[in-house]
């Protein structure tokens, strides 16, 4: 490949790098990606968010077939499954959605570069081609969007087989008789429902008291109780030390984390799902003088320019969530500042969304962070079961919960656990992004009925408006 230059060239094509990219042709500037693997969506649309969320969709359905439709008054034989066309229509999803990514690139005129790229200096980068040819690309600005990998969990060596990340739990063969997954997070809870819904025994062995660290606790302790009656077994307080696999699966040794006596726990399949860190391997950041923190993050001053001019840097690889839709959104403000324009992120505002069902999501602060920082605020919290819509669908599990300041009665956080919780949340992001209270979101007309009426009566219960409780 010849020696090419660009205003742009952007490291990693998953949905910071690329939408960055796309956004910086879109202001006119000469830009390419360049992306190692064979193709564009990086984590999230090829291994991660797209195909887990088709994977939750079908198991869901099939859980629905297997036991919800009953109430209904809807008799149906007990459903088969076909897990191989399961699988393939996960896989048509992703070629879909990176066949879409590549449209979009032709469309906005950007250049794709196959390979690995390694930043030489400022100005510099050197792509290895999969066949190990070097070519030389030059550019004015330089983002990395190089993302996130699996964190290693010591003594569980995954071999994607019987011990599994997530990228080898969303292409499993066969069903596993029993499965461990080791962390109870959005991975661990998300993919563990995928394989219970599918008839898994599953076990989620967690090292904290609780699971879904850093959301709401109330949030949390609903969420386990409506899991383990779906049938998700829970060891907190636990850790994993070990692993050995063998003919009959996996047995991993456990041990209580305030001591005790290590304990083997026996497994088909162990899904490892303890966090991602930042990927950085061979980008070349020490040599060309990036700082780094003590987590491996590439260091940016709040507006993702590193501490070498030139080099920007968004999405998993700095501070923050690691959640797609941040670095997407890191992304096109990235481009925009490099085109001269002064964008603004809203880290305060950034939803977070667990795909179980029901769902859970959340944005702003949750209820223990306001007390730590000593915020007084007043709460309101509506069931779905005394929300219409929901009892019609049978689907009335969970609540809305929102935080407000106790003064000036300013949204400052809101936890949603139920059905279409991923979609109810934007409700009061919107609201937070406007500097919205409470009481106007109570006073907004919500159509009637609609699973979206819970948003207002919880907003109006901050102030104790509510009507329908
Ligand atoms: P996570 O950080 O959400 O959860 C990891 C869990 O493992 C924590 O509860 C932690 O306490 C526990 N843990 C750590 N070490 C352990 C050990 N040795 N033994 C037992 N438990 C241990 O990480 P996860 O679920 O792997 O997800 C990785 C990233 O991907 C997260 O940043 C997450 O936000 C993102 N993601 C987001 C999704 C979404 O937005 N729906 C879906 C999937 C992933």
């Amino acid at each position: 490949m010849a020696d090419q230059s660009f205003d742009v060239v952007v490291i990693g094509g998953g949905p910071g790098g690329y939408v960055c990219a796309i956004k910086a042709a879109q202001l006119g500037l000469k830009t390419a990606c360049v992306e190692k693997d064979a193709t564009l969506g990086g984590t999230c649309v090829n291994v991660g968010c797209i195909p887990s969320k088709a994977l939750l969709q079908s198991s869901h359905l099939f859980e629905e077939a297997g036991h919800g439709l009953a109430q209904h008054g809807i008799k149906v034989a007990a459903p088969g499954l076909d897990l191989a066309a399961m699988l393939a229509r996960k896989d048509k999803v992703v070629q879909q959605s990176t066949a879409g990514i590549d449209f979009l690139f032709k469309k906005n005129k950007v250049t794709r570069i196959q390979g690995t790229g390694r930043i030489v200096k400022a100005g510099e980068v050197e792509v290895t081609a999969a066949d190990g040819a070097k070519s030389k690309v030059t550019a004015k600005h330089i983002v990395i969007a190089t993302g996130s990998e699996v964190t290693p969990l010591p003594n569980v060596a995954i071999d994607e087989k019987k011990i599994v990340s997530s990228t080898g739990a969303l292409a499993l063969p066969q069903v596993p008789k029993s499965m461990v997954v080791v962390g109870a997070g959005v991975i661990g809870l998300e993919l563990g429902s995928v394989w219970r819904r599918l008839g898994a025994e599953v076990t989620v062995i967690e090292f904290l008291d609780r699971i879904l660290p850093g959301m709401d606790g109330e949030v949390a302790k609903q969420m386990q109780r409506t899991l383990t009656r779906q049938g998700m077994k829970f060891r907190l307080s636990a850790k994993v030390t070990g692993a050995k696999s063998g003919a009959s699966g996996v047995a991993l040794s456990v041990e209580p984390v305030n001591g005790g006596a290590a304990e083997e726990v026996k497994a088909d399949i162990v899904l490892v799902a303890i966090g991602r860190r930042p990927y950085t391997n061979g980008l070349g950041l020490k040599e060309a003088g990036i700082a780094i923190d003590n987590r491996g993050r590439v260091v940016t001053d709040g507006h993702f320019a590193t501490s070498v001019s030139g080099i920007w840097a968004i999405g998993d690889v700095i501070e923050g969530p690691m959640l797609a839709h941040k670095s997407e959104h890191e992304g096109v403000a990235c481009a925009e500042l490099i085109a001269g324009q002064k964008p603004v992120v809203n880290h305060d505002v950034i939803p977070g969304v667990v795909y179980t069902w029901p769902e859970v999501a959340a944005v702003g602060r949750t209820e223990e962070e306001l007390k730590a920082a000593g915020i007084a605020y007043k709460a309101g919290k509506f069931p779905f079961s005394a929300n219409g819509r929901a009892r019609a669908n049978a689907d009335a599990e969970g609540f809305v919960k929102v935080l407000a300041d106790a003064r000036t009665d300013r949204l400052l956080g809101a936890h949603v656990v139920g059905p279409m919780a991923g979609e109810l949340i934007h409700e009061f992001a919107m609201g937070m992004v406007f500097g919205a209270s409470s009481e106007d979101i109570g006073r907004i007309c919500h159509a009637h009925p609609t699973l979206a009426e819970a948003v207002k009566e919880a907003s109006l219960m901050v102030t104790g408006r509510q009507v329908n409780l």
